[in-house]
């Protein structure tokens, strides 16, 4: 691990520029490298971002750079790519962004690259399976954000439906980013109390839970149809799992990472809880699904399976 915090982004769009400002803003990262395929928006997002210092509450050196950057960098974090068109599902762009994803990735490793990769383009399971198969490292080195900001939706909603702080819901969505997740809701607690035997108290339908979880779903696609793309959210979920691992924190984050029958499945990337450190995912937590839970948790699995199989897998046998 570099003892200097060095971070470098490759994409300076929305995404790319709202965890660049959330960097900015909170700190805890000495070195900033921006990469993207335009060049005067990297030395524009320089020159904006580093006139804030005087005001920020650490010191960072923000540059313009590219790929040779990536030599001592702790952590490349991968924003780029296409991202969804209104009423569009992340995973219509899984060919395009997975080539973008390859491209990369290739150039991160020939400039010898040897710390975490953060993945936060889409559809984020399945880009992070092709950095991870193009890049070669260990599969604990590559990380999606996978269900992190799904999860952050989902403690939002219930602390306002409980009236509850959201630091102190525990509740986690797992499964794909996108349209197949699920909620183990017999796993959630609201402080050390379950949030069944809650809602039992208060005589509440689990219905209201479900219809929050919809919310969830729902809610890139209400955000992009009025403001025409999500990336503060995003933005902040980057911001965490930088200082999970930056911090060597040992934190436990429903991140994008490879399965290997920990929930019955393997050979793909999806969300589950897991150990963030400074080597990427230190372990996975193992939750006793319900029956139903399992099927849920399958059914999204099969999904990146069969994209994998269909979409993924010739653009990674591809010279
Ligand atoms: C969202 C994007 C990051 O859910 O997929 O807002």
């Amino acid at each position: 691990m570099n003892s200097n915090r060095k971070v470098v982004l490759v994409g300076a769009g929305f995404v790319g520029t709202s965890f660049a400002y959330s960097l900015l803003n909170q700190g805890g990262v000495d070195e900033l490298v921006l990469i993207d395929v335009n060049k005067d928006k990297i030395i524009g997002e320089e020159m904006d971002l580093s006139h804030g210092l005087p005001y920020a509450p650490h010191k960072m050196l923000i540059k313009a750079g590219d790929y040779d950057e990536c030599k001592n960098a702790n952590i490349v974090v991968i924003t780029a790519g296409l991202a969804q068109k209104p009423g569009q599902s992340r995973l219509e762009l899984a060919v395009a962004n997975a080539k973008i994803m390859k491209d990369i990735t290739q150039n991160v490793m020939k400039n010898g690259f040897k710390g975490v990769f953060i993945v936060a383009s889409n559809p984020v399971d399945l880009m992070s399976y092709v950095v991870a198969e193009v890049s070669g490292l260990p599969k604990s080195r590559v990380i999606g954000s996978g269900t992190v900001l799904d999860t952050a939706r989902l403690r939002y909603l219930i602390a306002e439906y409980i009236g509850v702080s959201s630091k102190n819901i525990h509740a986690y969505i797992l499964g794909e980013h996108g349209d197949s997740s699920l909620v183990p809701w017999e796993h959630c607690y609201v402080g050390c109390k379950k949030i069944t035997d809650i809602m039992k108290e208060k005589k509440h339908p689990m219905e209201n839970l479900q219809r929050i979880h919809d919310y969830v779903w729902q809610a890139a696609y209400d955000i992009i149809e009025k403001k025409k793309a999500t990336y503060y959210g995003i933005g902040m979920a980057l911001n965490r799992l930088v200082r999970a691992v930056l911090d060597d924190e040992n934190s436990i984050l429903t991140v994008s990472t490879y399965q290997n029958n920990e929930y019955g499945q393997e050979g793909m990337y999806i969300g589950v809880p897991a150990i963030i450190n400074k080597n990427g995912v230190k372990d996975i937590i193992e939750l006793k699904l319900n029956e139903d839970d399992q099927k849920k948790f399958n059914h999204s699995c099969e999904i990146m399976k069969e994209t994998i199989e269909k979409e993924i897998t010739p653009i990674l046998n591809e010279e």
